[in-house]
């Protein structure tokens, strides 16, 4: 059994060396070319190259199987077809100005026995022509949606289509069309919901071919929307009083731009001799009768908007002394925090806490600059204290040596030395 299996071992390892070298026969005289990739129009250069070559003649073939070149000599007319160069080793022939028809399967020969083969495939490539865009609408409201379409025709192979708004890219829908003659039509359809901030703002329809670089349309986005409402005080610039004049003026900006603008007051009737002059609204001789919500209105063809102002009309600003002042203050005050929306607060009872701010803020200076005095004069009494100390050392010690040395325990010591304290720490105290 082990002598049959190397036996058969052996005829298998005979085996692949034979094919072995077969190969390497086969491979030592090897023909190849590429595959070709060429935009219509230019130049496709089709190589047929031989490696080890014994003498053998080299010829193309186009897709009819007509010969192009026999070696260095073109049978074919067709002057298109020029020789690029012609050696053993290769013979490399050049097509101009390639045409769709040009497209197939060339075939490189060489005469051997048997005859070898290889194929190089033309690709023809055909880009789109320039992409042309369309809106749905020239100007969407915002908040609506509108559709953009982009259509890159007659290219070969399919185009692909990307969109961006801004330098933010959108997915749109491809839809790819057959067209004659092996080429293709791509629609791409972008749905967008629009915002005001959208307005002029670039959508581009990028396609994307392997013929072409950069093919692009673009588009500016036209959005019109509802105006922007703001009412400005150009008057007063403080608290509005009885008997002072109120000037307002509404600022409205809108795509397009409004044409209407009105002043009206909520629940009410605006005071009969205000003066309106276009955005501004003027009314002299303030009295509290007045009071109440103003409100610019501005329409364009998209909708209309409003801002509100909210006017309280203050008393006149009189003297501090009079007696009924006081309760009139009074009144100004409980209004106050009801007036959120309006100007400003009393100027007077601003200042007025503004000078009860300041007197604790002394005060506190007052008490710093006492407390680092007495500090700085404890420091100085302890140096003092400290030296007085020093020089007294012996005397202290015999003192407290007096007393320990007559008495039997450091009670008696104390009561020795003070005369009726026997607490011990009243003792401690003492040395301190
Ligand atoms: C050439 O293209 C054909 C398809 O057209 C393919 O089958 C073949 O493998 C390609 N040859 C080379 C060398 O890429
Ligand atoms: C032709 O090809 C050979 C070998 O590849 C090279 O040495 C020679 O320069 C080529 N001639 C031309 C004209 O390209
Ligand atoms: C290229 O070929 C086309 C036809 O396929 C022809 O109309 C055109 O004149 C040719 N251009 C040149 C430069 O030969
Ligand atoms: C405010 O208007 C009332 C009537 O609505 C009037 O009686 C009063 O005198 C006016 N006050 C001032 C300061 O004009
Ligand atoms: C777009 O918005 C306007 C309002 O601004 C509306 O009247 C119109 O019907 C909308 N159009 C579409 C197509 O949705
Ligand atoms: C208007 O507001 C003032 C406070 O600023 C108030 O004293 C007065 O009574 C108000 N008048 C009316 C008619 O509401």
């Amino acid at each position: 059994m082990a002598i049959t299996g190397s036996g058969s071992l052996c005829a298998s390892l005979f085996l692949s060396l034979v094919s072995a070298a077969f190969l390497l026969k086969v491979q030592s005289q090897n023909l190849v070319t590429d595959n070709v990739s060429v935009v219509e129009g230019d130049v496709a250069t089709i190589s047929c190259r031989v490696k080890n070559n014994d003498d053998s003649v080299i010829q193309l073939l186009n897709p009819n199987r007509q010969t192009i070149y026999f070696k260095d000599l073109r049978p074919l007319k067709d002057s298109r077809f020029q020789l690029v160069n012609f050696s053993d080793n290769e013979l490399r022939v050049s097509l101009s100005n390639v045409s769709l028809s040009d497209e197939g399967r060339y075939v490189c020969q060489l005469y051997t026995d048997p005859p070898q083969e290889a194929y190089a495939d033309i690709t023809v490539l055909v880009p789109p022509d320039n992409p042309i865009m369309k809106s749905r609408e020239d100007i969407v409201s915002e908040g609506n949606e509108t559709e953009i379409t982009c259509i890159a025709t007659g290219s070969k192979p399919a185009s692909t289509i990307r969109w961006m708004k801004g330098d933010k890219e959108l997915q749109g829908k491809s839809e790819v069309q057959h067209t004659y003659d092996r080429m293709f039509t791509v629609i791409s359809r972008l749905m967008l919901t629009v915002t005001r901030e959208d307005d002029g703002i670039p959508v581009v329809c990028i396609v994307d071919h392997p013929a072409v670089k950069d093919l692009q349309a673009q588009k500016f986005l036209e959005v019109q929307y509802k105006p922007e409402v703001k009412i400005v005080v150009e008057f007063p610039e403080g608290l509005t009083r009885e008997g002072e004049n109120l000037e307002l003026t509404c600022q409205a900006k809108g795509k397009p731009q409004p044409q209407q603008i009105n002043w009206v007051k909520v629940d009410d009737d605006v005071p009969s001799h205000a003066v309106i002059t276009g955005t501004d609204l003027l009314i002299e001789n303030l009295n509290k009768s007045y009071n109440g919500t103003y409100r610019c209105v501005a329409s364009n063809s998209v909708g209309e908007s409003y801002d509100d102002y909210i006017l309280y009309v203050y008393d006149v600003l009189t003297t501090t002394s009079i007696p009924t002042t006081t309760t009139t203050t009074t009144t100004t005050t409980i209004l106050e925090p009801a007036q959120d929306s309006a100007s400003s607060t009393e100027p007077a009872a601003h200042d007025s806490r503004a000078g009860e701010g300041t007197s604790p803020s002394v005060d506190h200076a007052v008490i710093g600059g006492v407390v680092a005095v007495v500090v700085f004069a404890m420091l100085c009494l302890l140096i003092v204290l400290g030296r007085y100390f020093a020089r007294h050392k012996g005397t202290y010690f015999t003192h407290e040596a007096k007393g320990a040395d007559d008495a039997a325990d450091a009670d008696t010591a104390i009561i020795n030395a003070e005369g009726g304290h026997n607490n011990s720490d009243e003792k401690k105290e003492y040395y301190i």
